[in-house]
Order: structure tokens, then C-alpha cells, then sequence
């Protein structure tokens, strides 16, 4: 069942526990993803980056793969189709596509400049039922060409983002996309709590989710985090069941050519870290 990210993210918020944001990349991804979701009767929200949404040929093209597949493979759990890391420009051309779901990621703007461009994206969403993240302070990293300084969100400026009517956000807390380096200081639990001070009953955001602690994430949880972004991890999951694969010649000694048969042990690597990770957030069996 396609929806906004909304209703299933409250719930999470009263109920305690995240629902996972887990990138996709194509139909495998998405098709693991749906599946896993559907087998431990969980919500879930498909992320696609601007930069995946080129590669799958264009956002439209997301849409209706993914209503698709919703309907052919009986998928009844709520599943939103959310832009991650959106441009203003790229938030509304997700909203006219279809997304159930866009961040616009104004955090790399003055705070001026974030709130003016949240308040039309919120505007342009809300009149389709469409459910809109924003952001404040910043993500350490990179994601898929989005870089962030790591700077920890001001409490005050996301008061000013969540009272546009924001529906949830990200804020950086110490958080880095990709592996963490060895030397990651951790999440800053004083600003979260901070934040969630601030802003109240809004769900928050916890983007670069890939090799948090658990420990860690339950703390974010019990702070107001009630979405985590989690994709390298999949990625990576993903690399290596293929080329442990492809190297112990299971491939028919390097002659095996049936796509769907190279595929499916990275396939099968998502849906197992799929599952870890909502068993881990506490999703299961809540959809
Ligand atoms: O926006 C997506 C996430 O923040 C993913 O972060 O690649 O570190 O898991 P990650
Ligand atoms: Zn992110």
C-alpha cells in the first residue's frame, strides 16, 4: 500500500521505535526491500536519491515501477517513495512525478534561505498529501555527490525549520554518511535531546544509519528518532555476496550469463541486512 511517510512515522514516534529508510538503486533493490518488508509486516520507506533517480531513467519511471511492484508482488504494508537529500528543484519535480514522499535538503542555505524554500516545498507537498523531511545542521560525508561539513544542528533553527509544518526531520547530530572512520567521536545525545526539546512531538531523522552501534540507536529512538536512512550498508552487503559469488565460481566456473542468477546472492545479502536492521529498529510486526 503506497503512502505518505507521515501517519506510519507518527506511530513510530508514540510507539518508540523507526521505521527504516532504505535506498534504492533498481528493481532488485526494490524488490528485496518490498519483500522483506511484506515477510515481518513492517513499514517502510524507499529512498531514492536524485542521483539513483537519473540512473533508473527518471523519477516517473521510479513511480510506476514501484506502484507496480506494490500491486503485482501483494505488497499490504505501507511503503512510502521518498526523494532523499532533495534539491528545491528536484523536490517539486518528485512531488509532480508521483512520490508519496520528499526531503528538500536546504541545510547547505542560510537558515533565511532554508526556511523560505521549506515553506514552498511544504506548501506544494501538503496541497497533494505529500509528506515533506527537511533539514538542519548537516551530515558528515558523502552521499551519492550530496557533501556535508558534519556541523551539529542549532536547537533554535530547527524550531524555525518545524514550525513551517514540517512532517519530520533530519538533523545533524555527529551523524556521517558512509563507514564511520575510526576515530567518530559517536551521536551527540546533548543536542538530540536538545532538538527534540525544541521541537516536540516530531518525528526526527536519523540519516547515515549504516554502523551505528545499536546501543546508539536505541538511545536516538527513545529521543524522538523515528526514521533511519540506511544505504551503504545495503551497498555493501550487496558487493560482496556478488563477488564471493562470482570468485568461488559458483557462476559456472566464470561462464554462468543468466542476470538473474548473478544477482540473486547480492539480493538476497539486502534482504538480510533489511531484516537485521528492522529487527534492530523495532519495526517488525507493526505495519
Ligand atoms: O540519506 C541516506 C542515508 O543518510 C544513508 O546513509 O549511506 O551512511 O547508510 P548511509
Ligand atoms: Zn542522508
Amino acid at each position: 500500500m503506497l503512502v505518505s511517510a507521515k501517519e506510519m512515522l507518527d506511530k513510530a514516534l508514540e510507539g518508540h521505535y523507526a521505521v527504516g529508510q532504505f535506498n534504492i538503486n533498481n528493481l532488485e533493490w526494490t524488490k528485496a526491500i518490498l519483500e522483506t518488508a511484506q515477510e515481518l509486516k513492517s513499514p517502510v520507506i524507499l529512498g531514492v536519491s536524485e542521483g539513483a533517480g537519473k540512473y533508473m531513467t527518471g523519477y516517473k519511471t521510479v513511480v510506476k515501477m514501484v506502484e507496480g511492484m506494490v500491486e503485482e508482488m501483494g505488497i499490504t504494508v505501507p511503503v512510502a517513495i521518498h526523494l532523499d537529500h532533495g534539491s528545491y528543484e528536484g523536490a517539486k519535480k518528485a512531488i509532480e512525478a508521483g512520490f508519496t514522499s520528499v526531503m528538500f535538503d536546504g541545510s547547505h542555505y542560510s537558515i533565511d534561505e532554508n526556511v523560505e524554500k521549506t515553506k514552498d516545498i511544504v506548501n506544494l507537498a501538503h496541497s497533494k498529501e505529500i509528506s515533506v523531511e527537511a533539514e538542519v545542521g548537516s551530515i558528515g560525508g558523502e552521499e551519492d555527490g550530496v557533501v556535508g561539513t558534519g556541523e551539529f544542528a542549532d536547537p533554535a533553527e530547527c524550531k524555525m525549520i518545524a514550525d513551517l509544518g514540517i512532517d519530520f526531520l533530519a538533523a545533524g547530530i555527529g551523524n556521517i554518511h558512509g563507514v564511520y572512520p575510526e576515530n567518530w567521536q559517536g551521536l551527540n545525545f546533548d543536542v538530540l535531546a536538545e532538538i527534540q526539546k525544541e521541537v516536540g512531538k516530531l518525528p526526527l531523522v536519523l540519516h547515515g544509519g549504516t554502523g551505528i552501534p545499536t546501543d546508539m540507536i536505541k538511545e536516538a529512538i527513545t529521543l524522538g528518532v523515528s526514521k533511519i536512512n540506511v544505504n551503504t550498508e545495503c551497498q555493501l552487503a550487496f558487493a560482496a555476496a556478488t563477488r564471493k559469488y562470482i570468485e568461488a565460481g559458483k557462476d559456472k566456473e566464470g561462464k554462468g550469463f543468466d542476470p538473474r542468477k548473478l544477482l540473486a546472492p547480492g539480493t538476497q545479502a539486502i534482504k538480510d541486512t533489511v531484516k537485521e536492521k528492522m529487527e534492530i529498529f523495532g519495526s517488525i510486526g507493526k505495519a
